[in-house]
């Protein structure tokens, strides 16, 4: 029988049993995502430099712009109401910023949370509806992708093109790995029937459901790659390198 004396901190629940060194996790994810709020946020509002030759940021892929805003800021809304409602973004700003809780076993810091059923966060579940613009951004995402290959009349590949083009793929799993878009294509469904149009819905969401395992490293990824197109074509604007193709244009 087990007679040892229980230490000062057990049963104490405003103090963690984790005895692992969680807050490196925290310290990377606290780090990681600040800088990319702070990059977004310059990138969005300088509203110049956004383009080179066949190449746009995908910050930007209008060139309007009223009252001299930045051309981004009629478009920067939706990756935001997406991003932020997303259910792995929610858990890791909650984590990061609220300590709500800092991480799996740790006390939450704030005593009043009352869950997502109240308001402000009962907003969070306009989520499924935030995919819509998702769609709209992914299509506009894709056009300036798939236009960067022309350029002048003519068909031409650079390095450009293929960093854009991996942002684009990178968003795109990222989009179809997502929880709701799942739900809606058949997680709210008990059983597939047998016909044709039940195989396909199944196999389609097969393959969401792979990816959506995985859909944190897909938030990620798609996030920094925004950020590296974004700072590539800046850098070719600045005249700071030089893009390698095959228009021996630039
Ligand atoms: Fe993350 Fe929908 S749950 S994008």
């Amino acid at each position: 029988m087990d007679t040892a004396e229980p230490s000062k901190n057990e049963n104490r629940a405003d103090v963690s049993q984790r005895s692992d060194p969680w807050y490196v996790e925290w310290f990377m994810m606290c780090s990681a995502l600040t800088l990319f709020l702070a990059y977004a946020t310059w990138a969005t509002f300088q509203g110049k430099d956004f383009k080179f030759g066949p190449y746009r940021s995908p910050f930007y892929p209008f060139d309007f712009s009223f009252w001299g805003l930045s051309p981004a800021l009629f478009i920067f809304w939706m990756p935001v109401l997406f991003r932020f409602t997303c259910y792995y973004w929610r858990r890791t700003y909650y984590r990061v910023y609220f300590q709500d809780p800092a991480a799996c076993a740790v006390p939450e810091s704030k005593k009043n949370y009352l869950g997502e059923n109240s308001f402000p966060f009962i907003l969070q579940n306009m989520h499924r509806y935030f995919v819509i613009l998702a769609m709209i951004l992914l299509t506009l995402h894709w056009k300036g992708t798939l236009s960067s290959f022309f350029y002048q009349g003519h068909f031409g590949v650079g390095v450009g093109n293929l960093i854009l083009l991996v942002d684009s793929s990178f968003l795109t799993i990222y989009v179809f790995s997502c929880h709701a878009l799942r739900h809606l294509m058949a997680g709210r469904l008990k059983r597939f029937g047998c016909s044709q149009c039940s195989r396909t819905q199944y196999r389609v969401w097969t393959v969401m459901s792979m990816f959506n395992e995985h859909h944190g490293v897909w938030a990620w990824i798609s996030l920094f790659s925004i950020i590296v197109s974004d700072m590539y074509v800046r850098l070719l604007s600045w005249g700071m390198i030089k893009d390698l193709n095959t228009w021996k244009i630039f």
